[in-house]
């Protein structure tokens, strides 16, 4: 009579394994980061990132569209400007590249789509750091709130529906949230940055955005070898107002996905970030893994650990293939 527990029993046929399948991604979960390039005449692939393009003005608006017309559940949109400071000035000036890119996408398809922005200094500033320096040269963290503050009224007054604070100064969601309430902009949304690791696989981001840091950000990103930190960070941006927080990376961290599903009160994001990406597309280009089962069966783990939402390079073409094999399913 042994073995008395067979749980193959659930797993003999693709019906009874549909019946019992705990997990769902839809494109509705998948959200889609774009680079748009200040002064771009055609988009370039980055390097990098085989698959993922810096875009013009006009080539980001297509993708846009395209990627909408796919089902993927929001934009969340980089800009690389073609001029720096120490200040990162472009960042907060209406005729920016990312805030230009903004109202166009708005334009575009702003009633369709949820339309986010990256709320940070790197790509803007001619230091690369996420913040302004001081006299020492370390990243001064109330004088970058402000910044920040002046960013997000740019970014909302072009049309963004949720702003991303991802430079992890301590207090920018109480900041931001403040400066934004403060001009009437009630209904901006925060998605906070509550766990961001200093990361090994933000490389080929750094390329895409032409990043210009020497030396690391280790004294405003988290250790990977912490799990509490982001748990109290994670209530102290809900406590700030966040309205929804983010793990990033996200598959090096899925026990910081799943413990962060258990505490929030707000949805949980997590960020697949450009190495998690590149790294699986050169195994794939050399034959080495098979792109759309393993993409999926990522995007489906993050799901499984907790992720309400998955920021993915992939999010345009998952979306695609979710819809396939769903016969066609929208949402
Ligand atoms: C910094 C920022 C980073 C990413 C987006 N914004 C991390 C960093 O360079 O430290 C990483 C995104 C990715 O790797 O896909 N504000």
């Amino acid at each position: 009579m042994y073995p008395s527990v067979r749980p193959r029993r659930l797993r003999r046929n693709a019906a009874l394994r549909r019946l019992v399948s705990e997990t769902e991604v839809r494109p509705r979960h998948l959200v889609l980061p774009m680079f748009v390039r200040e002064g771009a005449t055609e988009p370039v692939e980055i390097p990098s990132m085989p698959g993922v393009l810096h875009h013009t003005r006009d080539s980001l608006r297509a993708a846009a569209v395209d990627a909408v017309a796919a089902g993927v559940g929001g934009l969340m949109l980089f800009g690389v400007p073609s001029e720096r400071d120490a200040t990162g000035s472009a960042a907060a000036d209406p005729d920016g590249i990312l805030n230009v890119a903004l109202r166009d996408v708005a334009a575009e398809v702003g009633d369709d789509t949820v339309l986010m922005a990256d709320t940070c200094l790197d790509e803007f500033t001619d230091h690369g750091h996420c913040g302004v320096l001081d006299d020492q040269g370390n990243v001064d963290n109330d004088r970058t709130l402000r910044l920040y503050g002046e960013m997000a009224l740019a970014q909302a007054e072009a049309g963004a529906h949720v702003l991303g604070p991802s430079g992890m100064m301590d207090g920018q969601i109480g900041a931001i949230r403040e400066t934004l309430d403060a001009a009437g902009f009630h209904d901006t949304s925060l998605l906070a940055y509550s766990a961001k690791y200093s990361s090994a696989f933000y490389g080929p981001f750094r390329d895409a955005v032409d990043s210009q840091l020497s030396g690391d950000r280790k004294t405003y990103q988290q250790d990977p070898a912490n799990g509490r930190e982001a748990a109290r960070e994670v209530g102290q941006d809900i406590a700030e107002g966040a309205d929804m927080v983010v793990i990033k990376p996200a598959m090096s961290y899925t026990d910081v996905v799943r413990q962060t599903a258990e505490i929030s009160e707000v949805p949980v994001a997590a960020y697949q970030v450009s190495g998690e990406y590149s790294m699986i597309e050169a195994a794939v280009e050399r034959g080495w893994l098979d792109r759309r089962r393993t993409v999926l069966e990522t995007l489906t783990s993050l799901r499984r650990s907790g992720a309400d939402i998955v920021l993915t390079y992939w999010a345009a073409r998952a979306a695609r293939w979710l819809r396939e094999e769903s016969g066609g399913d929208a949402a």
